[in-house]
């Protein structure tokens, strides 16, 4: 994976940066703006790799990227297959602050993306009858990264990319009486594990739900600790009970009632999600 070739293409395009607002009106910075444009860069360095791995074929790419917030993600990466692809992007924005989606529309107008499209909604309730090719979500607070993973089996999605945010709902969850109580008796290893077990639960449940998962770091620890990317790409395998076994071990171990299994009941089940033939 070339880490630093989305960041070198858009510190080379100041008035890109100063239209999304990652950099000031004066091309200034500051800790927070800089961080974001980094976390960002990071990001789509490891969707350029997958589009350039599995996506290569398409003309036009289909993305819904999921509580968008000013959505920096989708519209500097529509940027970033525009010059180094030389693709255009279908963008769907949502998020549940119509406030930003306002402000959305004109940072996406203002780089020449006027087909950008901005819902108003949490993720969970978008309805489309088109398909997508990417489903993302850069640090969608808590069960709003699952809303964006179930949305994305729910359509079928080639890929699904997410870097997940506070990992609060196993956390609450984790009691006395499992196996790795040894780990849980101290607050600090507790929480790790937890964070930890949130994203494994993920990741198996999209192997359950016939995607193949890898975990990639959009950068460094010391940038942003929230840096693992869940990276889920779509098998002609399909979905299957079997394949969610590790799911089941880790749900079972500890007790736990992970939000996917709420936000997208059918994913085990060949033939109830779009794209499965089965
Ligand atoms: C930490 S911000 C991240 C925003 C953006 N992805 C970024 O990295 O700059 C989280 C965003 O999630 C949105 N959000 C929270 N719950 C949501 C949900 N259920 N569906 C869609 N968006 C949601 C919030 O409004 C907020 O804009």
């Amino acid at each position: 994976m070339e880490h630093g070739e989305a960041l070198e293409c858009l510190l080379a395009d100041e008035g890109l940066l100063k239209s999304i607002e990652l950099l000031g009106p004066h091309g200034g910075t500051d800790a927070r703006k800089d961080k974001k444009l980094r976390e960002v860069a990071g990001f789509c360095d490891v969707i350029l790799h997958y589009v350039r791995k599995f996506l290569s074929r398409e003309g036009r790419l289909r993305v819904l990227e999921c509580s968008c917030g000013k959505s920096y993600l989708g519209i500097a990466l529509a940027v970033l297959l525009r010059r180094l692809e030389g693709k255009e992007t279908d963008l769907v924005g949502i998020d549940i602050n119509e406030e930003l989606l306002e402000k959305c529309r004109r940072l996406a107008g203002e780089v020449g993306l006027s087909d950008a499209r901005y819902v108003a909604d949490r993720s969970i309730r978008f309805r489309s009858e088109q398909d997508f090719d990417l489903v993302l979500a850069l640090h969608a607070c808590d069960t709003a990264t699952d809303e964006a993973i179930a949305k994305g089996i729910e359509l079928g999605a080639r890929l699904i990319l997410v870097v997940p945010c506070c990992q609060n709902q196993v956390r609450g969850q984790i009691k006395s009486g499992h196996p790795l109580t040894a780990v849980t008796q101290f607050g600090h290893a507790r929480y790790r594990l937890a964070n930890l077990l949130t994203d494994v639960l993920r990741a198996q449940f999209l192997q359950g739900a016939g995607y193949y998962v890898e975990m990639q770091e959009i950068g460094s620890p010391r940038l942003t600790p929230k840096n693992l990317c869940i990276c889920a790409r779509r098998t002609r395998r399909g979905p299957g009970k079997d394949r969610a076994q590790g799911y089941f071990q880790l749900k079972e171990m500890f007790d736990l009632k992970p939000a996917l299994e709420r936000l997208c009941p059918a994913a085990f089940r060949p033939g109830e999600v779009a794209g499965d033939t089965a």
